[in-house]
Formats: structure tokens, sequence, C-alpha cells
């Protein structure tokens, strides 16, 4: 949830960790901070508030003439789990013998009980923060007697829970120490220096060659060579990767939020994703691989929008492979002793490769035995990595933490899973199969036909900012992606939203509609439209608004209560990668127009890497 940074090399080391803070710092925004160790020690700037404010201090220690700088630093952006948002709980966290600094990324569980031995040891450490995290640079120092891998090592079976670090000692300045446990951390090499970094975009502008950190790794980064060991301090060979993504896909290029130039890439996306799986390669193995009549059972499970993602693609496997799916949230599955063997596969959907939740309904799935797919945008991620087969979505860094090309990614591939699953076990014929697989080529086109509508939305949008509490409504798979509708509008606007199957509205949930609700119905579906415009009719009798999204031949008139966005015509089941645009973009306008920071909402971060 937080992000950390860390740089060695021939360069300043502060311009290198603000840059890379800058792309991080998605992960959380409660407080930022920076450390470098120079001649005189360490020197710390850190505060609560986001990476701007702490900008202003640097600048301002510039004019004072005390710039910050050092040849190795790192820093931390913030989302906070143990104390609260404050100057002292910031990162990073220098031992009380001024020895060792630390930044820290997860949670140490374990952390009341060390903090108390520490501070009733011989030389009776005092704490600053009520920060976990703190303990660590404490432990580390109280560890210390020479050899600061030594120290890590102890620190790594001291602690329990997850992190993902880097440390710098004052006896050391030529070391950067770096190591991980069920948190993220890559380690990348250039010319000019050495990096950790929590993600790959912290470091693309200066380098695409990186190291995966594995759990229990250690990285020892000096300005010209970087090494790895195990906890019993043996070295280890590990493989260097090159990412693909180009430095572009990590700045905003002229959009005034990432959000929204990431909801324009979509068409590249999503033809670069369904690419994927024709062009030789991983996608590709992978799906000619999987045997899915080895299993009875297909369970989907995964968190916010990727379960969504996972909602929707339900109706489209039973509906082609005509076999049940469950779709759970994989912070229930993880404690729910699901009925799952050897002959279930479980596809797990997750951007980021590192949900905490996720990765544990994962584990949980394996100790059952059963098969694990997964469906994930960050290579080298945790998610990737540990199940049997991986599919990568080919949307590149997303930065916004409202999700958007990676659900519309996910989503694709859902679908081609769910086709060749159809034709492997004997649902669909190969004529079928290239029949619905034409209609999935076609999407990219179709959501650029729709961005023509963009200025219709964004006026549509602006009338919106004023509405208490936002409705959408949709029949089967449209109800899918209502849930989606209702998620990113709530998430970056702020304005209460729930999604309801048409059909329920009237078991309970119309009584909440009155004068002036706003209901966003969704219509992709025709043999239900009928059924959807009743409702919307009955929700405009008791005074509310509908916005009307669909492709169907519409017989009602525009009028002051009923606005309709019309979408190209697609097949029902994977029409939600229309409607799914339309609702983004009514989203991002609605908070765009209140002002709102659309990029970091409010009290979320885009990796929740904690339970
Ligand atoms: O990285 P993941 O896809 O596993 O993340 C899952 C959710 O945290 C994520 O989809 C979240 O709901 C987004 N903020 C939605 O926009």
């Amino acid at each position: 949830m937080c992000g950390i940074i860390g740089y060695i090399g021939k360069e300043d080391a502060v311009p290198i960790i603000v840059d890379g803070l800058k792309k991080l710092e998605y992960r959380g925004y409660d407080s930022a901070g920076i450390a470098v160790l120079g001649y005189n020690g360490f020197d710390v700037v850190k505060q609560k508030g986001r990476l701007a404010i702490l900008e202003e201090r640097l600048a301002s220690r510039l004019l004072e003439n005390k710039p910050l700088s050092g040849r190795l630093g790192i820093g931390h952006t913030r989302w906070a789990t143990h104390g609260e948002p404050s100057d002292i709980n910031s990162h990073p966290h220098v031992g009380s013998k001024n020895k060792i600094a630390v930044v820290h990324n997860g949670i140490i569980e374990n952390y009341k009980q060390l903090k108390e031995r520490l501070e009733h040891s011989e030389h009776g450490v005092s704490f600053a923060s009520q920060t976990d995290s703190e303990v660590i640079a404490q432990l580390a120092e109280h560890y210390y007697s020479g050899d600061i891998i030594d120290a890590v090592i102890k620190v790594s079976n001291a602690v329990e829970g997850s992190y993902a670090l880097g440390i710098m000692c004052i006896d050391e300045p030529d070391t950067l120490v770096a190591v991980k446990k069920d948190n993220p951390l890559i380690i990348g090499v250039s010319d000019h220096g050495n990096f950790i970094a929590s993600d790959v975009p912290a470091v693309l502008k200066h380098t695409n060659k990186v190291y995966y950190l594995n759990d229990k790794e250690i990285a020892v980064l000096k300005e010209g060579k970087v090494q790895f060991f195990n906890m019993d301090k043996e070295p280890l060979k590990k493989k260097i990767e090159t990412i693909t993504w180009s430095m572009d896909s990590a700045e905003k290029g002229g959009y005034p939020h990432f959000m929204l130039k990431e909801i324009m890439e979509q068409p590249r996306v999503l033809r670069d994703t369904i690419q994927s799986v024709f062009n030789d390669g991983k996608n590709k193995n992978v799906l000619d691989s999987v045997n899915i009549s080895g299993y009875n059972k297909i369970v989907i499970t995964a968190c916010g929008s990727a379960f969504n993602a996972g909602v929707t693609a339900k109706y489209v496997f039973e509906k082609l492979c005509r076999i049940s799916v469950d779709v759970e949230l994989a912070s229930e599955f993880r404690y729910k002793d699901a009925i799952i063997d050897n002959k279930t596969l479980v596809i797990l959907v997750s951007q980021s490769g590192e949900t905490a939740d996720t990765i544990a309904a994962m584990r949980e799935a394996k100790s059952k035995r059963a098969a694990t797919l997964s469906i994930v945008n960050v290579v080298g991620s945790t998610i990737a990595k540990e199940t049997d087969y991986c599919l990568f979505t080919a949307a590149g860094p997303e930065i916004a933490v409202a999700t958007t090309k990676a659900f519309s990614a996910q989503l694709v591939l859902l679908y081609i899973l769910a086709v060749r699953f159809a034709l492997k076990t004997g649902k669909l014929t190969h004529k079928e199969e290239e029949a619905q697989l034409a209609e999935i080529a076609s999407l990219p086109d179709k959501v650029k036909m729709l961005f023509e509508q963009i200025d219709a939305i964004q006026k549509y949008a602006s009338t919106c900012v004023g509405y208490k509490s936002i409705f959408f409504i949709g029949r089967n798979i449209d109800y899918a992606i209502a849930l989606e509708g209702s998620l990113k509008l709530k998430e970056i606007s702020y304005i209460h939203s729930e999604a309801y199957a048409g059909g329920e509205l009237k078991h309970g949930t119309i009584s909440l509609v009155e004068e002036n609700t706003l209901v966003v119905a969704l219509s992709n579906c025709e043999r239900l439209y009928g059924k959807i415009m009743s409702n919307a009719q009955q929700v405009i009798s008791r005074g509310a608004k509908v916005l009307f999204i669909g492709n169907c031949p519409r017989d009602d008139t525009e009028s002051e209560k009923l606005y309709y966005i019309n979408l190209p015509k697609a097949a029902e089941l994977f029409s939600p990668s229309l409607s799914v645009i339309v609702l983004q973009l009514f989203s991002y306008y609605v908070a765009a127009n209140k002002g709102l920071d659309i990029d970091k909402p409010r009290n979320l971060a885009k990796s929740v890497t904690v339970e």
C-alpha cells in the first residue's frame, strides 16, 4: 500500500527519488519522505501530506542553501496503517542510534512484542513514532555488528508479516540493501546507478532492465554492481528481465489526469490484449495448454473492479460453455473453506497481481489442489508467478487509482478464455468460435466510435454533480456492468451509489427513489429492453431522472427526465466492453466537474497489499 524507492549511483539521488515517488504515489499519499546518506550522516526530509508538499520543503532547503543531496538515498510515499498520517510517522525511519534508515511497505504483525523487547532491552531503545515500521530500523541497529547483510537476515527472521524494505547503514555508505516478503520489489540497473522500487514505472525513465526480487531474497546494491543472497547468505543467480512498457506510458501525455488518458488508451489496449492471444507468445501458449475438460467447476475470485470483471465473465462462461461459475470476493473466499478440489479451475483476476486478499485466495485454492489461472497486468507480480497459468493483460502501467484500461483488458481476456473453453468442450464449432472472436476483435473500433460522444457525456455529467445518490440498474450482463459503473462513480466522485438488478428495485430499493434521484439504466440485452425500460418508467414516475445507456431500438422519446446515450451494436455478451467506457467517462466528468483529485481519491490506494 506504500511505495518505496532507493537509488545508489553517480547522480544526485534526490531528483531521481522524487521523480520515482511521483510514479509511485498511486500506492498511497498520506505522507512522503526522503533520506540521503551524505558525509554528515543521514539527512531526512519527511512530512504529512502529498508529495507536492515534500517538493516544496526540498525547494525551500535549496533556497536556504542547504539542499538535500547525496548519491545514496531512499524514499517513501505512505498509505497509513499503523499510526495516523503525521510528520513523525512518515518514512524513512531512522533508528535511535542514527545508524540505520529504513523505508517499508507492508505490515509488521508482531511489532508490539518486538518494540517492547527493545524498549526493555539493556540499552532501552526509545521509539519516536507510532508505526510498526520503525521497529525495523531499531531492530536492525540492535542486530548490527559490522555487516548490514547479517543484520537484515536477523531482522527478516524476527519479524512476522509482510515487507518490502530499503535499508541504508551509516557505516556502509556504498551500499543499499533491499529485502521483501509478500510485497513487491524490483531492482533496476542502469549505466549511472542502481535502484530499488515497488513498481517498474518508478525506474522506467532510467532503465528497462530489472530483476524481480522473490520473498526472502536480499539484494545488495553498489554503484556499479548488484548481488543477491538468500537467508543463509549464499549468493543467488537471478535472471534480468527487459520491460517492454514505454516511458510515455507512465506520463500524462497532455491529459489533465491519468484516468482520462487511460480511458482514451483503451482501443489500443483492447487490440494489443486481443492480439496477444493469437500471436506466438506466453498468452497463446497458456490458452492452448489449459485443459478445460479436466475441470467440472470454475471459480473466479478477485477484489473491487477485478471482481466485477469476474461477475461479468460469469454470464459469458455460463452462456458459452454451459458450465456453472461461482464468483467470489477474494476477501471472503479466503476464509470460507471453499468446496473446491483438483477438478476445480480457480481464476484469479488482478491488475497489480499483488492484492493481499487475492494472493490469499490463490494460496487457499492451491492448498486444496485446485488449478489456478490468473489474469494479471504486472509481469513478475506475486500472482503471476505463483499461479499455474497466467494470462497477461496488455494494458501497460495503470497509474490512476480507479482502474479503467486494465478492467477492459481483463474483460476481453475472460471473453476469449470462455470462447476457447467452449470450443474445447464442444459447445462451439470452429465456425461459431470464429464468429465470436470476430465480435471480440471488432470491439476496439467500436470503442473509438463511442469516443465521438464524449462531448455529450461530458455535458450530461456536468449536470450531475449535485446528486447525493446515484443508482445503476441493469438486467443479466447489464447488471454485472452496472456494478462497475457504480464502483467507478463512488470511488472518484464521492457520490453515494449502488447498483441493482433492475428486477430487484421493487423489492425494496425503490423506496429510496424520490424527486431528483438519478438512475443510470443499462440496456444492451435487446430481449430485456422492455423490462429495463419499464423499470426506468417506474422510477421516472416517482420523480427520478434516468440516464439510459444502451444499443436497443428505443421507443420512448427523450424528455427532461430521460436522456439517452446510444452505444454501437455489439453482441450481448461482449457489450459490457462498450457500456463500461460510457460509465468510466461519466464518472470521470462528474468528478472533474466537482474539481476532485481524480487520480488519487481520498483514502484509497491502487495496490491493496494489506488485508
Ligand atoms: O490490483 P487488483 O486488480 O487486484 O485490485 C483490485 C481492486 O483493489 C481494484 O480493482 C479497485 O477496486 C480499484 N480501485 C477499482 O477502480
